[in-house]
């Protein structure tokens, strides 16, 4: 067995069956020990609700957390985030500018203050109305300069970011820092923020059985031999995913 790079989302991808979890961790905590694999949770969470959520659930300490869809990121052992990576995503990003901008849209309810943060600005968005919000919103932005990234998830979610912002981009990061291959990596996710984590190279991807329409939407119009549907939810699905991959036996 080979050390390898293990990228997942949280809610509803490594959370949501206990059981199945703990059989993960207990497997994921082996290899890092015994080969020195990587293990490194991206998720839509910023770091407050992270912290929630690891006194909620039996996590392990991850390499590094991608927080904030991928807007922040905590090596292990450091409470501040990287500043190499947060000084590319401030190229031409203007929270202010952008903040202003929304106000134009009515639908469009603020998330919680914990949830907004230096390059990401979050609100909730119902399905019916983002039909309409989401492209008026993504021309006014482009015509007030303003490079963004627009994702929606789960059919409430939308979080506006820089366009050098997204999961997939911090683990190219990541990757690039670490030295390890895109054929040496796996990547997890269920929802509309996880679609860029299988976007720009050729990382192994798990889309978990329980994943969200837009997922595998995204899925069905970019098939590729090197992601996986897998049949269980959650981390059972995880664990089908490393096995069919061979990352695991
Ligand atoms: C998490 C974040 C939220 C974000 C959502 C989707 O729930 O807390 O701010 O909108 O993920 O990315
Ligand atoms: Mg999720």
């Amino acid at each position: 067995m080979k050390s390898f790079l293990f990228v997942t989302d949280l809610d509803n991808t490594l959370v949501g069956e206990s059981r199945a979890l703990a059989v993960l961790n207990e497997k994921l905590k082996q290899h890092r020990e015994e080969h020195g694999t990587k293990i490194v949770y991206a998720t839509g969470r910023s770091p407050i609700l992270f912290a929630e959520l690891q006194n909620e659930q039996q996590l392990l300490e991850p390499d590094a957390l991608i927080a904030s869809v991928g807007t922040e990121i905590y090596f292990k052992g450091s409470n501040t985030s990287d500043r190499t990576w947060s000084d590319k995503l401030s190229h031409q990003w203007n929270r202010d500018t952008v903040v202003a901008a929304t106000a134009h849209f009515a639908d469009l309810v603020m998330q919680p203050d914990s949830e907004q943060r230096p390059y990401k600005v979050s609100f909730w968005l119902t399905e019916d109305s983002a039909q309409e919000v989401l492209p008026q919103l993504k021309s006014l932005l482009q015509q007030q300069g303003l490079d963004t990234k627009l994702i929606y998830s789960a059919g409430v979610d939308l979080d506006i970011l820089p366009r050098h912002g997204d999961k997939g981009l911090a683990v190219q990061y990541l990757r690039s820092l670490w030295g390890i291959d895109a054929t040496q990596s796996v990547v997890c996710g269920d929802s509309g923020n996880d679609i860029s984590l299988f976007s720009y190279n050729e990382e192994r991807g798990i889309i978990v059985g329980n994943a969200k329409s837009e997922l595998l939407q995204w899925h069905n119009e970019n098939p590729a031999n090197y992601h996986y549907l897998a049949q269980a939810f959650c981390a059972g699905g995880i664990l089908e995913g490393l096995n069919h991959f061979g990352f695991i036996a």
